[in-house]
């Protein structure tokens, strides 16, 4: 099988309209853990996960995966924060990822169905997806994103607008992802969803990563004001 990480970014820049909304941003992604990109409003952490994969190119600078870079597409998925559903069925949904790579129907149901009991919508397959809740649609997204086990996983904020019970459910499947070895990349403004999740962070400031490191480290002794700031709930300016 063939490995995309770890990614090596050097000098990376996002630029749009002549002003530079991120970097330089220098990193390295290994292949396990769940690094947690927390910053305030603004400080560019979408626009980060965004160039991760691909969906912005770098102004300058380069992102170097551990294979071609047509080979890293089908193996990255990312969640917005407002869930994009296919105009299909739920269960419709679920198998499109799969057969769109080459999955037989009756095997892609089968795995669909397995994925519509974990995410508890069993029952929901022939609904149109665009008549879920906003809950039950952040759930199929997940589950839609983790259905081909992708090797890296960009989460945008996923729990935001849900309700505590939903949003632990969204938590057990990003650590059963975690578990079973996808590489996880998450913006989130929940601390305590931060500090349960996280093996690592990245605090971003105006476009910078100011501050970078174990989630353990960085929540007991974090080491730059905007950071110390940040995590006390203080304005970050
Ligand atoms: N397409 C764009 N054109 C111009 N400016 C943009 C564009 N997209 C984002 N920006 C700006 O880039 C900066 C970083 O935006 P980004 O969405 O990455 O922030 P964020 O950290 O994700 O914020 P939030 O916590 O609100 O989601 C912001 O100042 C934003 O206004
Ligand atoms: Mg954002």
């Amino acid at each position: 099988m063939v490995t995309i990480l770890p990614l090596s970014v050097q000098s990376a820049t996002v630029v749009k309209n002549g002003t530079r909304l991120l970097g330089p941003v220098d990193l390295s992604l290994g292949e396990t853990g769940l690094t947690i990109v927390l910053g305030p409003n603004g400080a560019g952490k979408s626009t980060l996960l965004r160039l991760l994969h691909g969906l912005e190119k770098p102004a300058e600078g380069r992102l170097r995966f551990a294979a071609p870079r047509h080979e890293t597409y089908a193996k990255q998925a990312f969640v917005f924060q407002t869930p994009v559903m296919l105009r299909r069925t739920v269960l419709g949904n679920l198998t499109y990822p799969l057969t769109a790579h080459g999955t037989k129907r009756a095997e892609a149901e089968k795995q669909a169905l397995t994925w519509l009991n974990t995410i508890g919508l069993a029952g929901h397959e022939q609904q149109r997806a665009s008549q879920l809740s906003g809950g039950e649609r952040q759930k199929l997204a997940l589950a839609r994103a983790l259905i081909r086990a992708p090797q890296l996983l960009f989460l945008d904020e996923p729990c935001a607008n849900l309700d505590g019970a939903s949003t632990r459910d969204i938590e057990r499947l990003i650590l059963t992802a975690r578990a079973a070895g996808t590489r996880i990349l998450m913006a989130t403004h929940d601390l305590g969803q931060a500090r349960r999740l996280a093996t690592d962070v990245l605090f971003l400031h105006k476009g910078q990563i100011v501050e970078s490191g174990p989630a353990s480290a960085f929540f007991d002794a974090p080491q730059t004001p905007e950071a110390q700031a940040f995590l006390k709930g203080d304005l970050v300016l």
